[in-house]
């Protein structure tokens, strides 16, 4: 099979090609491609360059637009396709966004289109599926389509329950597919609505562990967290905050101490940040990192 980097480079200026390399996700048998725009006029040559070097792919798609601030999903063009559909089809078939991924033993149903999905989260799905024990109840705000519910499942039989509260209504219905088609429907629930309202008033006291994936907003829910959790056990808070700039490590224990003193103020009694490590860089020094954290009620 020949490498992506060797067909860029056969259509696409070498010094621009880089641009490519590290730009993209391959979610099942779809491609989903930042082009920046240096190679507006290359598109057609991207789509078929993923097709040559992964010849399995079904659809490649530009990402153009802005990340819509609550779904987190992006607007996609469609550059290329298997077979080349008219534009009629194109705009008639949903099922073009769907796919099937893979990822450690589980299945998800998701598209690419309506719902945010990306497997670079794959291992810190993992990561915290490890920690989870058997008996505990979870409650996965932002669950997307069912991920860390349905990889913690897999995981950790002997857990009790996992809730996957999300906003998005395409989001929740391919996170019920996707309990369905990994047979763990008596272990994940998932629930469509605000993970604020729904930990007041569905999840209240319920868990011994709060999963907060949205890192740009995910202290604005703190108050929530504190609700969801039992009281008098020891629990644990899987919290995501962006920290930016050159100082990772000076943003990450400004994010600790500030994140602390917000679960104090909410009525949390101990608290205390065990670890934290760096997910993934999002931009030029803009990163998105994972703090856990033991607290008791
Ligand atoms: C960054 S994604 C995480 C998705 C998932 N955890 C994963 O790893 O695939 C954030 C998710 O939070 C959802 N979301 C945003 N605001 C929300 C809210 N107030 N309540 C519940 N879900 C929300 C979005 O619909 C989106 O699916």
């Amino acid at each position: 099979m020949v490498s992506l980097r060797e067909v860029l480079a056969k259509s696409i200026p070498l010094d621009k090609a880089h641009l490519i390399y590290h730009s993209y996700d391959i979610i099942g048998d779809i491609a989903v491609v930042k082009v920046p725009y240096e190679l507006d006029r290359y598109e057609e040559e991207v789509g078929e360059a993923f097709h040559e070097a992964r010849p399995n792919l079904r659809a490649v798609f530009r990402i153009v637009g802005h990340t819509e601030e609550i779904a987190r999903t992006r607007q996609l063009r469609l550059i290329w396709c298997r077979p080349s559909p008219s534009s009629e089809e194109v705009a008639g078939c949903e099922n073009l966004f769907r796919t099937v991924y893979r990822e450690h033993g589980c299945r998800f149903i998701v598209d690419v289109e309506k719902v945010f999905f990306t497997p670079r989260l794959s291992y810190e799905r993992m990561r915290i599926a490890k920690q989870v024990k058997a008996g505990e109840v979870v409650v996965n705000m932002f669950g997307g389509v069912g991920t860390y519910a349905i990889v913690i499942a897999k995981v950790c039989p002997g857990v009790e329950r996992i809730y996957t509260v999300d906003i998005n209504p395409t989001a929740y219905e391919l996170g019920k597919e996707n309990v369905m088609i990994n047979k763990c429907f008596r272990k994940v629930v998932p629930i469509l609505g605000d993970a604020r309202t729904v930990c007041q008033e569905q999840l209240k006291g319920v868990c011994s562990r709060v999963i907060m994936p949205l890192p740009e907003q995910a202290i604005l829910f703190l108050d929530s967290t504190v609700e969801a959790l039992r009281e008098g056990t020891e629990c644990v808070i899987n919290f995501y905050a962006e920290v930016t700039g050159r100082q990772i490590d000076n943003g990450a224990i400004s994010v600790m101490n500030e994140t602390k003193t917000k679960l104090k103020d909410y009525g949390v009694k101990r608290c205390e940040a065990t670890s934290w490590r760096i997910v993934r860089e999002v931009g030029a020094r803009r990163y998105h990192i994972a703090i856990d954290l033991t607290v008791l009620k």
